[in-house]
């Protein structure tokens, strides 16, 4: 009774570390394993069902007398016997659990007249003996045979008890658990990847409808953006936490920094004469406004930041928060780098666009003023590399 407890501990922590394995061949060399070593047998192997090429591939374990397989043997076609005899419900009706290599005598026995299944029957007991098995187990995936358990005879040469016989049935039905497990989470790994570029579309889209409010900036927020990645990479890598995560939510952010923008009329954005201070007021507002807009999407959290604060300035003397230094949040240093940096390119109704040489220059200036020093020495890195 206690043994019987022992196994059941053993197989709910193996059963826990195949959820977290999500590889087919190091699952089955884990399970292969668990199973030579708790049975004690000479030797035990699994074919596992490849969806994808409708075969099943084989893992052996190498027997303490050596089992061998013929070379490049790795995988078989579901017209194996084994496989033929599992996936068929009236060949293995009384056999759904487990089928030892005597229960074969006892069909060949029981179809000795119809010779077609008694030729089956002698097939498969040839492939039983072909891998030295003497208990095979089968896993299914509601209808589908989803793995097969073929294991030698124990090392004592004794048969197998029940609870070795449950151990194994009990483990199969784990595999079949831990390879869905495993699918599900490849299946939304891919759905969060499709989520991801389905955002960065729509995001794209509302960058070009700011845009286009915009007689004078065309193309600014996908320059932003392009200026932005190439500066961060620059960054040192301690300022940021998780640099994945940070730089997804820089493309969205720098895309997306003047969204506020969309409720200023046209007519004060593009005019070409000086603005009057109620003007000025309301452009201010602007990034207070897109954080408004972006604010009820918690997805969004990082890259809000830097829509909220791409004016301020280093030495405090921004808009419309006045933050200095370190309360910038980073997201935001690096935008308003890029942001000036096109700005300061392109033509205005008053004024002509500055050289590059120049507003490089510029921008250097401002290092520890206008801008972050850390962000300022990122940016020349990425000019120096032709990067920008
Ligand atoms: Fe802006």
């Amino acid at each position: 009774m206690e043994q019987k407890k022992d196994f059941r501990n053993y197989l709910s922590k193996v059963a826990k570390q195949m959820i977290l394995i999500h590889d087919a061949n190091l699952l089955s060399k884990l399970v292969i394993r668990t199973v030579t070593r708790s049975l004690d047998v000479k030797h035990a192997g699994l074919f596992l069902y490849n969806k994808t090429n409708h075969e099943y591939i084989i893992e052996v374990s190498r027997g303490k007398k050596g089992l061998k397989i013929p070379v490049g043997f790795t995988k078989i076609r579901n017209t194996n016997p084994i496989i033929n005899f599992f996936s068929n419900p009236n060949l293995s009706a009384n056999y759904r659990e487990y089928l030892l290599l005597s229960h074969i005598q006892k069909l060949k026995e029981e179809n000795k007249d119809n010779k077609e299944l008694a030729d089956f029957f002698t097939d498969l007991e040839n492939e039983l003996s072909l891998y030295r098995a003497e208990l095979i187990v089968p896993g299914f995936f509601r209808k589908d045979l989803t793995v097969v358990f073929f294991i030698g005879g124990k090392t004592d040469d004794q048969d197998f008890t029940d609870d070795d016989i449950e151990f194994v049935t009990v483990l199969a039905s784990d595999v079949v658990m831990a390879i869905q497990n495993a699918k599900l989470f490849e299946d939304i790994k891919q759905q969060l990847d499709v989520n991801k570029q389905l955002l960065l579309n729509t995001v794209e889209t509302l960058a070009t409808a700011i845009d286009i409010k915009n007689t004078y900036t065309h193309g600014h927020a996908e320059r932003v953006m392009k200026y932005s990645m190439a500066l961060v990479k620059y960054l040192p890598r301690e300022l940021i936490s998780d640099f994945q995560s940070f730089e997804d939510s820089l493309r969205i952010s720098a895309l997306l920094h003047d969204i506020g923008k969309i409720g200023i009329p046209e007519s004060i954005l593009n005019k070409p004469t000086r603005l009057s201070d109620d003007e000025i007021d309301l452009i201010r507002k602007h990034p207070a406004m897109g954080a408004e807009i972006l604010e009820p999407i918690s997805e969004l959290q990082i890259a809000n930041l830097g829509v909220k604060f791409h004016h301020e300035k280093y030495d405090g003397s921004g808009y419309p928060y006045g933050l200095s230094g370190s309360n910038i949040p980073l997201i935001a240093t690096i935008i308003s780098v890029a942001d000036a940096y096109d700005a300061m390119l392109g033509d205005r109704p008053y004024r002509k666009g500055l050289e590059k040489e120049k507003v490089i220059k510029e921008i250097e200036s401002n290092k520890n003023k206008q801008f972050h020093p850390a962000v300022v020495d990122a940016f020349l890195e990425a000019v120096s590399k032709n990067e920008i």
